[in-house]
């Protein structure tokens, strides 16, 4: 159970802003290993012409696959009517997913210790498990909105624990597409869940609860290096971002290796890459 006034707040709004919490060096030698990444990353093999739902098919896998690995993914508005880019590579990635954390030593070391070990414990989260890292860009001019949604969709467990973890490695305003949340909207039901079932996944509706609107929801701008904790059901969005300046940020998802995690979520590990928590 939550120990701390931390925990308390976290159990009243569904997520705690922690300004400051990871320094400028820490950042920047993220920012320049994540560049290394996309620089090493030939984009070839993924933005080949196919029919519509043999790419569909081929995207499926692109992503089912990338759980145990590090692949990059295209911002949808990257490219021009005859599939060219439109712009540098460096400017069309969305993201980079889904084991950073696990697979790089630098991103190794940027999610784990002893700090969020304590923050995890403090918010009841004691056996954390990190299932997912992302590197999201935001790119300037075509980095393309989060509609409403809850994290729980895509990591269910039994009881729900998935918790997110958001460092903003830039700052984030309203200018360049910020996290909005709903305060208190934890304790809203799960709306949707992404069921995975063989090489298909898919959104099953559970709930018709409205998402939230601008009368219930806040903007977070936050500095660079502040972290954002929010609960798997929290509902949050954010906007595109369609000015000169990107919004990179860094997320993980953990759950409690207490809780059972449902064979229908798509990102499973077969062993070969062991689950690790904060330390
Ligand atoms: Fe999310």
């Amino acid at each position: 159970m939550p120990s701390t006034a931390l925990g308390e707040r976290f159990l009243q709004d569904g997520y705690l802003v922690l300004p400051g919490f990871k320094g400028a060096d820490e950042i920047a030698s993220l920012r320049q290993r994540a560049a290394e990444i996309v620089d090493a990353f030939d984009p070839s093999g993924s933005v080949s012409v196919f029919t519509t739902k043999e790419q569909a098919r081929t995207a499926d896998r692109y992503f089912l696959g990338s759980a145990d690995k590090i692949r990059c993914f295209f911002e949808e508005e990257a490219f021009a009517r005859d599939g060219s880019l439109k712009q540098d590579k460096a400017l069309s990635i969305n993201k980079i997913g889904h084991a950073l954390h696990d697979l790089d030593p630098l991103f190794d070391r940027f999610s784990r210790g002893n700090a969020l070990q304590a923050l995890a414990c403090s918010i009841g989260l004691e056996q954390a498990v990190l299932w997912q890292s992302m590197y999201i860009f935001k790119q300037p001019g075509i980095g393309g909105e989060v509609g409403w949604h809850q994290d729980a969709t895509f990591f269910d467990t039994q009881p729900r624990t998935v918790t997110t973890f958001w460092f903003a490695l830039e700052e984030a305003n309203l200018g360049n597409g910020c996290l909005w949340v709903q305060p208190g909207g934890h304790h809203s039901p799960l709306r949707e869940r992404f069921v995975r079932t063989g090489d298909t996944v898919a959104m099953e509706k559970l709930d018709a609860t409205a998402w939230p609107d601008a009368n219930s929801a806040i903007p977070l701008e936050v500095a660079a290096g502040t972290l954002v904790v929010f609960h798997g059901l929290l509902p949050h969005y954010s906007a595109p971002n369609r000015s000169a300046r990107s919004r990179h940020a860094y997320t993980l998802h953990a759950t409690d290796a207490r809780a059972h995690y449902a064979a229908s979520n798509w990102l499973q590990r077969d062993g070969s890459l062991a689950l690790r928590g904060f330390v």
